[in-house]
């Protein structure tokens, strides 16, 4: 054989860098027993008929099993899974002590919490130097959402979006420079747009912004000090006692205190006058967190939160 110009070492490590995603896969032996180890060599080969590949070392305790299994499920796991990938990479180990798992009806350990688990049959054994090549044909899939884990240069990773380099334009073609790229721009355009709409409700109400603003901060509190709704509703002391005096005569609040004491109760009328318009924000807000659901918000505003108090001057 002639000697290559470089080492094993050498090809592991130019090969580490090419970031895959990291599967674990599953069969029964011919005991019945479940065999599991986790890989990286998956690929997707075909799309008619819907082939995916991946390939074990000649090595693994396992691979006469799998060469010769009928069925086989392919794991692609999730970023949290990286215990469960260590487990399935130690050779012979009881891998399946501590996971949860059935068996399908054509004999395939299904693990719970993956992304994506393809059930597949075997449709062809390669021989590629030291490993089995396994195709597989895809008979049923099941897929969650979530983030996949990725392996690249050694270590587990997690795959995040990129942005384009170097955006210059929106959807009109307007040359928007960098400037997009800046928090200010998504504060602003997300503000606008998830406000605009609801101004008009309000305002068809008859309520201006900053009452509407007393009113939403008094729902669901006993009572609010003065300088508490100054900050919820961008209004001064002064003006906002003005305001506060009005909306009272409306019988839309109640006040007991005065000047910076003032403390400000809601009152049946004003809590009628905004009913629907807290209703209308929830829903805009589901419109617009969409797929990201409850945990994306909760992120979301633990992250303008701290926005909020690291330029609260
Ligand atoms: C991220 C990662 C990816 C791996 N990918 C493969 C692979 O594609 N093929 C392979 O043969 N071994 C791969 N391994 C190593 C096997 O998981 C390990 O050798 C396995 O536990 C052997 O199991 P067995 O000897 O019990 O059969 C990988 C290990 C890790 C940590």
């Amino acid at each position: 054989m002639p000697s290559a110009a470089f080492s094993q070492r050498d090809l592991r490590d130019a090969l580490s860098n090419f970031a895959t995603g990291v599967t674990i896969v599953t069969a029964l032996d011919a005991a019945g027993a479940p065999i599991g180890m986790t890989a990286s060599s998956f690929n997707s080969v075909s799309m008619d008929p819907p082939l995916i590949l991946w390939s074990i070392t000649k090595t693994a305790l396992s691979a006469q099993a799998f060469v010769e299994a009928a069925h086989f499920g392919v794991h692609i796991l999730d970023a949290s899974q990286t215990d469960m990938s260590n487990t399935f990479a130690r050779s012979g180990a009881d891998k399946f002590g501590d996971v949860e798992f059935n068996v399908s009806a054509q004999g395939v350990p299904q693990l719970a919490g993956a992304l994506t688990r393809l059930d597949c049959k075997t449709w062809a054994v390669y021989e590629g130097g030291d490993h089995w090549i396994i195709v597989g044909q895809v008979q049923d899939l099941h897929t969650e959402k979530g983030v996949g884990l990725v392996f690249s240069q050694g270590s587990y990773a997690t795959a995040s979006q990129l942005r384009p380099p170097n955006p210059s334009k929106d959807q009109s073609g307007a040359d928007l420079g960098t400037f997009d790229e800046r928090l200010v721009y998504h504060l602003s355009r997300a503000h606008r747009q998830v406000t605009q709409d609801f101004y008009v409700a309000v305002r068809a109400e008859g309520l201006s912004m900053p009452e509407w603003r007393v009113l939403a901060s008094l729902h669901g509190r006993r009572s609010a000090k003065l300088d508490n709704l100054s900050r919820r509703t961008f209004v001064g002391h002064l003006p906002l006692q003005d305001l506060l005096l009005r909306m009272q005569d409306q019988g839309l609040c109640k006040i007991t205190g005065e000047g910076a004491d003032m403390d400000v109760s809601d009152t049946k009328s004003g809590r009628a006058r905004v009913a629907h318009l807290l209703e209308l924000a929830k829903h805009q807000e589901q419109h617009a967190i969409g797929d990201a659901g409850r945990e994306g918000l909760s992120r979301l505003i633990d992250l303008l939160d701290t926005v909020i108090s690291n330029t609260n001057s």
